[in-house]
């Protein structure tokens, strides 16, 4: 059924035909450039696409304190370290890959412990703990859960091997590959494109990044591409180079990190990719 928004209801016509029929055509067809609801990745117990915000009525009663969509998912944790996902597939966390939630659900085995970040790829979840443990679920074709194989789909949340001891700061994760922070950066999933500053095509095991990145501070990932600004404000990108997004003058892929020349002279302070603003540009 299609809900007409608040302002299309009040929309005031001498001619109630024409104002509905005007009224449709321009909904439907911002609804299919702006916002997809299928899969229920909007949280909104439908799949219908919403032409506005409304408020995820599920997650009333919890402070929210940070959200990260999939393609097909979405993530959010409260404040008090809850996690909630919505969405199709293994994303889900509920230990089957063919469950689809149209509401807001708590990942019961992240309940073990506070959840401090969250960050989504395409198609796999990140989660850091207080405890700074790094979680990891969803799509592992690439090894991007870092489990050391790349059997998928995981689905509940595993601790990412290789990483025990390690005081884990930030975590992000692109398409298919992922990245964390300490006082070295560790890579894993895909790096066919550089992504992965050169540590190989496809690590199933979180890497260390060579030392040029061992004094970072901010982490971001795009869609087959990385971003690190180091503890002095300087940003690096690697992977690939398509449509420019690298930074680096040109559309070449990059194996390795490579200085961001143009932002010479300024200090760095935050690096972010929208990851899906790649299939528009
Ligand atoms: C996402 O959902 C679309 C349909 O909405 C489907 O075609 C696509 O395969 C899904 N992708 C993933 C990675 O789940
Ligand atoms: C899993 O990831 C691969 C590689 O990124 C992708 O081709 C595939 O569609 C994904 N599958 C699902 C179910 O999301």
């Amino acid at each position: 059924m299609f809900l007409f928004p608040p302002p299309w209801r009040s929309c005031f016509c001498w001619r109630w035909s024409v104002c509905l029929s005007v009224c449709l055509s321009v909904c439907l067809s911002v609804c299919l450039s702006v916002c997809v609801g299928e899969s229920g990745r909007l949280g909104q117990r439908s799949t219908s696409n919403k032409m506005l915000p409304e408020r995820v009525a599920a997650l009333e009663g919890y402070h929210v304190g940070q959200v990260s969509c999939g393609l097909n998912h979405t993530l959010a944790v409260s404040l008090d370290g809850m996690v909630f996902a919505w969405g199709c597939g293994s994303c889900l966390g509920c230990g089957s890959s063919e469950t689809t939630s149209l509401r807001p659900r708590f990942i019961e085995d992240l309940s073990i412990t506070k959840i401090i970040d969250i960050s989504c790829g395409d198609s796999h979840c990140l989660a850091l703990s207080h405890e700074n443990e790094v979680y990891a679920w969803g799509n592992n074709t690439m090894g991007q859960c870092g489990q050391g194989h790349t059997s998928t789909p995981i689905t509940k949340p595993k601790k990412v091997l290789g990483l025990e001891g390690v005081s884990i700061q930030q975590i992000t994760a692109g398409t298919s590959h992922s990245l964390a922070w300490t006082s070295d950066v560790y890579l894993w999933g895909n790096g066919r494109y550089g992504q992965l500053a050169g540590m190989g095509t496809n690590l199933m095991i979180p890497t260390l990044a060579p030392s040029l990145l061992q004094t970072q501070q901010l982490l971001a990932c795009g869609f087959r591409h990385s971003a690190v600004v180091t503890a002095d404000g300087k940003l690096f990108t690697f992977g690939s180079g398509e449509s420019g997004r690298l930074g680096q003058r040109s559309t070449s892929n990059k194996m390795l990190p490579e200085r961001v020349a143009a932002l010479e002279g300024y200090h760095v302070g935050q690096v972010t990719n929208d990851q899906w603003s790649d299939f528009t540009d």
